[in-house]
């Protein structure tokens, strides 16, 4: 490990050189200014970072205006890796980084604190990011950041023969921090190309997890067809904004009179936006605590409570976050049911992070359960029994009715820990969204991969007829063991010899799902660091990340039909 992070720092700083373009002053104490000068055509200040040291504050101000302010862990005693501040936001403007570097303590003869050289020497410029470091491949058909640490998806939306697909970003280093919306567009749901971020944070706050929607009917005044974020901007309240976008979803302007939403609790977010057509107005569905509630709207910036859901149903092991709420067709396709998705964490089936689900009806005031029944006294209803299916949401405007979702393939149980270099996280593959009857008659919702993955040969497909145990293996002995037991209807995977799995005791596991209808079918995604099963198409969906050393290659089946 420790080789690799010299040969990237060494890496990374043959591609850069010292600039006239920039400028370091060491003022006082800890206090360093960084000034990068209007002339600069240099993409990126690599800025030194050591992941186990304080967060720095990095305060971001150009024409003499405080346009945000950054938590960095910036080197102290060594560098791991470079991350990258990009700078084409700023051309042609000076950049003045007030950096407070991680300090030192110095002699007691000078009684006090100084600001680490490390850090302040080793700042550069450069045109090139490097990613030749990467010890494994990246996924192939699995969305990354193209570098610093990513979480939930948000906004997405199809527009035009494009999905798009923004997320939790924080692009200085591969931890939490410093959240804005990065951006990513695909036209196959395969490939992903990636923007500039679209919604930068500033001087109030950082930008939270939010939702998309097109306006066909400018109800908003935003313009016809205008694309409008709704966003949590965590500051030092948490509240909720709007910003709209007339070129497709590439650039966001910031509503003037944000925040349109305040928080009167302190979790208060992931705000989740869709026109009802009966009603003739907007509906936001938003997670505050442990409860979701529902407001409506004519136009996105007034907003009427309308009711709260949640309080007595379904899983309270953490916090909810992330909502979603859709119709959906029933399985004899002659009428509709709501779904609400809401992503919990920690209290998941599998520990940590999970999405639950309720079934019902929405009339554009309140959600009422279809069978409360099914969701009293701790129990919930799961949409997969995976450790890596979390903050699930759709896109909004899905081509031929579908209601597509991603998941961000991690858990937070972990997801600072799991083995990255240059980037920490992947998305799902994309779902298509059903109900279906179990055996008793009950509807569930299940997840199948969404239709252009259909024909792309990205996965193995296998026809069932009783108890099987398939096994994925490299030449490394590293294997992801999955077995379907008939008998006692469970469908699990085995990652506990999968490659790396000891950076998090909670990471080894294996995940068991409950199977409500004979398994007729298994579909095997295996990209290079995840496994995702889907049983009869679907109905039965587990979402694991996994870190082998080489990829998982070889799949056998071994088939016991006396089970
Ligand atoms: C869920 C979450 C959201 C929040 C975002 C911050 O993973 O905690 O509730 O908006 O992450 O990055």
């Amino acid at each position: 490990m420790k080789r690799l992070i010299v040969t990237i720092v060494a890496a990374l700083v043959a591609l850069t050189s010292f600039s006239r373009d920039l400028d370091v002053k060491r003022l006082a104490g800890d206090i360093c200014h960084v000034r990068i000068s209007a002339d600069n055509d240099s993409k990126y200040l690599l800025l030194p970072i050591e992941e186990s040291a304080k967060e720095a504050e990095v305060e971001v101000i150009v024409n003499n205006n405080r346009v945000r302010t950054l938590w960095i862990r910036l080197a102290l005693s060594h560098i791991d890796y470079y991350a990258p501040f990009a700078l084409d936001e700023f051309q042609g403007e000076e950049v003045l980084l007030q950096m407070h570097v991680p300090s030192v303590p110095i002699t007691l003869s000078n009684r006090g604190w100084v600001g680490s050289d490390l850090c302040v020497n080793n700042l550069r410029l450069s045109d090139k990011l490097d990613f030749s470091s990467e010890t494994s491949e990246r996924p192939e058909y699995h969305h990354t950041p193209e570098y610093g640490w990513m979480n939930d998806p948000n906004g997405m939306f199809y527009k035009d023969g494009e999905w798009h697909l923004y997320y939790q970003w924080g692009p200085y280093g591969l931890v939490w921090n410093n959240m804005t919306w990065g951006h990513s567009v695909s036209k196959d749901l395969i490939h992903w190309e990636h923007r500039q971020p679209a919604i930068q944070a500033d001087a109030l706050g950082a930008v939270f997890s939010g939702s998309c929607v097109v306006d066909h009917k400018n109800a908003c005044g935003f313009g016809k067809d205008a694309v409008i974020a709704m966003y949590t901007m965590d500051g030092a309240v948490q509240s909720q904004n709007i910003a709209y976008s007339t070129d497709g979803g590439n650039t966001f302007t910031k509503y003037a009179c944000n925040p349109v939403l305040v928080a009167d609790i302190p979790d208060f977010r992931d705000p989740n936006v869709f026109w009802n057509e009966e009603t003739g107005k907007w509906n936001l569905i938003l997670a505050c605590g442990q409860q979701m509630r529902f407001y409506s709207s004519a136009d996105m910036k007034e907003w009427k409570e309308e009711s709260k859901f949640g309080k007595l149903y379904g899983a309270h092991g953490g916090v909810w976050e992330c909502p979603d709420i859709f119709p959906l067709p029933t399985p004899d396709g002659k009428s509709e049911k709501w779904v609400l998705l809401c992503n919990i964490n920690p209290g998941g089936p599998m520990g940590g992070s999970a999405t639950q689900y309720f079934i019902g009806d929405f009339d554009g005031h309140m959600f009422t359960l279809d069978d409360p029944d099914r969701y009293t006294g701790g129990k919930a209803l799961w949409m997969d029994y995976g450790k890596d299916h979390y903050a699930t949401v759709s896109f909004y405007d899905a081509p031929d009715n579908r209601r597509t979702v991603i998941a961000w393939m991690s858990n937070w149980e972990y997801a600072d820990k799991v083995p990255a270099i240059d980037y920490r996280s992947s998305n799902s593959i994309a779902r298509d969204l059903f109900l279906y009857e179990g055996g008793q008659g009950e509807l569930y919702l299940g997840s199948r991969p969404a239709k252009e993955y259909d024909n792309a040969g990205l996965d193995k497909k296998f026809t069932v007829k009783g108890s099987t145990v398939w096994t994925l293996s490299n030449n490394e002995k590293e294997k992801v063991v999955i077995t379907y037991d008939q008998k006692n209807m469970k469908l699990s995977v085995d990652r506990t010899e999968s490659g790396m799995v000891n950076f998090k005791h909670t990471f080894p596991a294996v995940t068991i799902a409950p199977v409500h209808k004979k398994l007729t079918s298994l579909r095997i995604f295996v990209d290079s660091n995840s496994v995702e099963v889907f049983g009869n198409d679907g109905e039965v969906v587990l979402t694991n990340i996994i870190f082998p050393s080489a990829p998982l290659t070889t799949i056998k089946a071994n088939q016991n039909e006396k089970k």
